[in-house]
């Protein structure tokens, strides 16, 4: 559809979601929230995707933030219906049953950030910058970013980057957790797509396994995590894929994972 906020393309089971406002620089407006959340739970449910990458379309930004125009006139009620409708969303791509990349090609701000860090991986061109700068609009952040950043940087830089709003480069966002690789910008699309064809690869039951015990097990206590690992290890001994595996090891050859 020529007027909706995405688009999409197939690259052979990688499937990637590239938001499409780069006159707005991307930015999150209600029909956004909305289309993301649609393409996320149709591509839960088909086979053929194993892994994902989102990005935003345009040299500048992934996306520079919930959109501020539409967020100007909201009410309270309609204020906190758009952090839940954002929020919802996001905690899907958390928890989807197969990876996805965040390609973040430049601005990842405010719902920016929220957004890639819900995403499993973040690779970040060298050109990028991202922060939570809601404080310079008499905001907070309402898309998790309190509570992502906080699990993924810690305290001392979720204050800082929350409290004084100014936006970090991506080498000190490496350095501080908040993303896993940086590469030259040129490189980004190149090297997200190789990692996520990898991905691709992988046994999809076993990604999905480490995905649902990461995501449990981080809000829960230890004994309650290991048991939920120990149930998921147990699970992957009833999949053809863990024959595969252990086989082909045993066999010196590449294996072949169907995702059963
Ligand atoms: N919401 C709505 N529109 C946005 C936006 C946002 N979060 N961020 C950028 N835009 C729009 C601008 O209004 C402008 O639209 P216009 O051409 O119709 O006026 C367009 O995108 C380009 O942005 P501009 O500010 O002109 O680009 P720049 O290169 O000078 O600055 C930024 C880039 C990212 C520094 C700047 O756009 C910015 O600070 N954006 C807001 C970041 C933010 O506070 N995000 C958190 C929101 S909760």
């Amino acid at each position: 559809m020529s007027d909706s906020p995405l688009s999409t393309r197939r690259d052979g089971a990688v499937l990637v979601i590239t938001i499409n406002r780069p006159d707005k620089l991307n930015a999150l407006n209600a029909a956004t929230l909305d289309a993301l959340d649609a393409a996320f739970a149709e591509a839960a449910h088909d086979d053929g995707v194993r892994a994902i990458v989102l990005t935003g379309a345009g040299p500048k930004a992934f996306v520079a933030g919930a959109d501020i125009a539409e967020m100007n006139t909201l009410t309270p009620v309609q204020g906190r219906d758009f952090s839940l409708r954002g929020q919802r969303m996001m905690r899907r791509v958390e928890k989807m049953p197969k990876p996805v990349i965040a390609m973040i090609n430049g601005f990842a701000l405010g719902g920016g950030l929220e957004l890639a860090m819900c995403c499993h991986l973040r690779i970040a061109a060298d050109t990028a910058k991202v922060g939570q700068p809601e404080i310079n609009l008499g905001l907070i952040p309402g898309f998790g970013g309190t509570q992502r950043l906080l699990r993924l940087a810690g305290r001392a830089a979720t204050l800082e980057l929350c409290l004084i709003g100014t936006p970090i480069d991506a080498a000190r966002a490496a350095a501080l957790g908040i993303v896993n690789r940086v590469v030259p910008a040129a490189e980004l699309e190149a090297e997200t797509l190789k990692l996520a064809g990898k991905l691709a690869g992988s046994a999809p039951l076993a990604l999905r396994g480490i995905i649902d015990c990461i995501n449990v097990g981080g809000e829960c206590g230890i004994e309650e995590g290991l048991e939920y690992e120990t149930a998921q290890f147990g699970l992957m001994f009833s999949t053809d894929d863990m024959r595969e595996g252990t086989g082909a090891f045993l066999e010196r050859r590449q294996p072949e994972f169907r995702g059963s």
